[in-house]
């Protein structure tokens, strides 16, 4: 640990907050902490700002001083918190900025993952109000969930372990004129990373099998997860591992699992380094500036408790707060589009296209089925009994079952385009296939739904067209930015949507739904039934429209590129025109990939700590 001497009470805290907690907690204790966690779920307000840092703010005093570093990394999220444990490894002092605390022993069991949506612990994002999706929402605005917590969004996410295909990393490095990004070039990375634990469609050459972040299969369900494979099959699609050789077909979904326990970037990387000399965590900590000089970056500004600090870094500062905070940083440090940054009174430092190049999936959970089987009606107490024993419902996040890419011309020479995932029982009741972020009439059109009798498929478009934008409020670091990924502005994504689910919905003639006795369950879509056939073309646009939603995979805000016109970093991650400021995070993704982001983004920050350590004599 550093010493700080300008800052004491702090050090105290960090202090406090670095002591690890054991991977598996003692369960009176996760019992309780579980209970409280869904009661605080349901009554919680989401945030609406970042007012909570500047209680008792003085804003005529200069900041404090933090002390010097050879690097600061801005966010313990996914990205950051790797970035951090691998520079550690070497003698740098490092300090490491987190807006949010230590993730909870809670997030350590993945299928409670939709409650902390609706807790401190996520940003409370919205999207700006849609016109083309999410319509059955209150207010018309998606939710947005972002960690905010060690781990960042790994310690809530959906545990997905999906890496995106060769097509997908080949297009990358060609649109950014560097072959270094190239599948070939990144293919070691996702290996260096990962401890493969599973061996069922294990592509053995793909994987890694000594990194630090455990990958593992769930223990199926009892007839539905192999009813499901037997479908799919039927419909055409092998049986392989979606991360090796071929991507195309249909497998268990691989995660990032410890045995039971959640294996994000918290608990794969950031409490393993918590401890070392060299590497200081500041937690509950908002940075709102990268302090530049001469077009260099010499440091960050951040509020703690009501206080502005200055951290020093004599090397390089680098950004990991994610693909909406890293945009909102760089613009309120002068970095963005000169037009925009004027219009808020922010000094110019330079003119690139921040916030421009936002991109998502779009995912749907369009169709259910109701089976003749009970699953898992049991107590939260036999529950967690059971994610003791490694066994479901808890250890999966939304009850997923199966995993399937396609492509809808049925070219298997190009990068997918579909996605499925089967999502089990329990899914159903979670927040992310039916959540709060309905409006009433949705919300009660959704209870015809049984969570230990229905199942379900989420539908994702891999490579959208439509692209949106990531502006400021306001100068004002409290202010939270405005996120609007301009969903279904081309129509094709939305034509896309509708094919890939005619796909899907041939499933329940398979003879193994027809065995199972699985049939279709129809949730009242309010506004679309009435005034439009059902299953017709118009009525499918109507649904899609309402209950669609961002696949949660943000990307593109910070873009890598060739250069300044196009971009705001180059292939090795520093901004354009900038010394000693790099960005790492699912914000420099350049184009949309054919799996979930995670994985990416773990890449990226093996590989960006690699590049930094080789160029200062590591
Ligand atoms: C509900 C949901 C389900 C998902 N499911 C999957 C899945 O199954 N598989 C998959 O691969 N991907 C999934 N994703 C996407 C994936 O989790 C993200 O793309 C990925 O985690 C992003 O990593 P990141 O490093 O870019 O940002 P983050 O992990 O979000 O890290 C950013 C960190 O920076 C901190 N921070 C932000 N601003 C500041 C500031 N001003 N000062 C200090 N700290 C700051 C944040 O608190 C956070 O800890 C899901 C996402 C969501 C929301
Ligand atoms: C998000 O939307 C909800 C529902 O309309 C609203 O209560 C909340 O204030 C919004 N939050 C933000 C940050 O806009
Ligand atoms: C679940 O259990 C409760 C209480 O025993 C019972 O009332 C309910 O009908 C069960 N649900 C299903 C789907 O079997």
């Amino acid at each position: 640990m550093l010493s700080v001497m300008e800052a004491p009470t702090v050090f105290v805290l960090i202090a406090f907050s670095s002591i690890a907690h054991a991977s598996v907690p003692n369960f009176a204790k996760l019992y309780r902490e579980t209970e409280d966690l869904i009661e605080l779920s349901k009554t919680y307000h989401r945030l609406e700002n970042n007012d909570e840092y500047f209680v008792n703010f003085d804003h005529s005093k200069k900041p404090l001083y933090f002390g010097a570093f050879d690097f600061i990394v801005v966010g313990a999220g996914t990205a950051g918190g790797i970035v951090a444990n691998r520079l550690s490894e070497s003698n740098f002092k490092v300090l490491l900025v987190e807006a949010g605390p230590q993730d909870p022993d809670t997030a350590s069991v993945p299928g409670l993952n939709g409650y902390f949506f609706n807790t401190p612990l996520d940003w409370g994002y919205n999207t700006t109000e849609e016109d083309k999706i999410c319509l059955a929402t209150i207010d018309k605005r998606c939710i947005y969930p972002r960690g905010k917590m060690w781990g960042g969004t790994s310690s809530l996410n959906g545990n997905v372990y999906s890496r995106g295909t060769k097509w997908d990393y080949d297009a990358w490095a060609e649109k950014v004129g560097n072959t270094d990004w190239s599948y070939e070039n990144v293919l070691p990375y996702f290996k260096k990373a990962e401890r493969a634990m599973f061996k069922i469609d294990l592509d053995k050459s793909y994987h890694g099998f000594s990194g630090p972040q455990r990958i593992d299969l769930l223990e199926d369900t009892p007839g539905l997860t192999t009813m499901l494979l037997r479908a799919f099959k039927e419909r055409g699609s092998i049986e392989q591992d979606y991360n090796g050789r071929n991507p195309y077909g249909v497998s268990r979904p691989q995660n990032f699992l410890d045995r039971n326990v959640r294996a994000g970037t918290a608990h794969a990387y950031i409490r393993p380094a918590a401890n070392r000399q060299n590497l200081l965590i500041s937690d509950n900590s908002l940075v709102t500036k990268v302090i530049i000089a001469n077009d260099r970056a010499v440091g960050v500004e951040f509020v703690k408790k009501g206080k502005l600090y200055f951290a020093q870094a004599s090397k390089e500062v680098i950004l990991s707060a994610g693909a909406i905070n890293t945009p909102q940083i760089l613009m309120l440090s002068g970095i963005g589009p000169s037009q925009k940054l004027i219009k808020h009174g922010i000094e110019l430092v330079k003119d690139l296209p921040v916030g421009q190049n936002l991109q998502d999936h779009i995912a749907v959970y369009p169709i259910f089925f109701r089976t003749h089987h009970t699953y898992y009606n049991l107590t939260l107490k036999e529950q967690l009994r059971l994610w003791y024993a490694n066994r479901r419902p808890l250890t999966a996040a939304g009850g997923k079952q199966v995993i399937s890419f396609r492509n809808l011309e049925d070219d298997t020479s190009s990068s997918p385009d579909t996605e499925y995932i089967g999502t089990g029982p329990t899914a159903i009741g979670s927040k992310i296939a039916t959540g709060n972020r309905f409006n009433e009439e949705f919300t009660a059109a959704y209870q015809i739904l049984n969570e230990h009798t229905d199942f379900s498929f989420q539908v994702f478009v891999l490579h959208p067209e439509s692209k949106g934008e990531l502006t400021l409020q306001s100068k004002d670091p409290r202010d939270y930015p405005l996120i609007d990924f301009n969903f279904f502005a081309v129509e094709k994504d939305l034509e896309t949507l509708y094919r890939s689910i005619q796909w899907i919905l041939e499933i329940q003639n398979t003879k193994a739904f027809r065995n199972f006795r699985a049939e279709r369950l129809f949730v009242p879509m309010p506004g679309c039934d009435e005034n439009y056939e059902i299953d017709s073309k118009t009525w499918w646009y109507c649904v899609l429209r309402h209950i669609g939603s961002p696949g949660f995979h943000p990307i593109g805000s910070a873009i890598m590129g060739s250069g300044p016109w196009n971009s705001v970093t180059n292939p090795e991650l520093k901004v354009h025109g900038i010394q000693g400021l790099r960005v790492a995070d699912a914000s420099v993704i350049p184009v949309t990939i054919a799996g979930h982001t995670t994985a990416p983004c773990v890449m990226i920050a093996e590989k960006v700590s690699d590049l930094i350590k080789s160029e200062h004599g590591q």
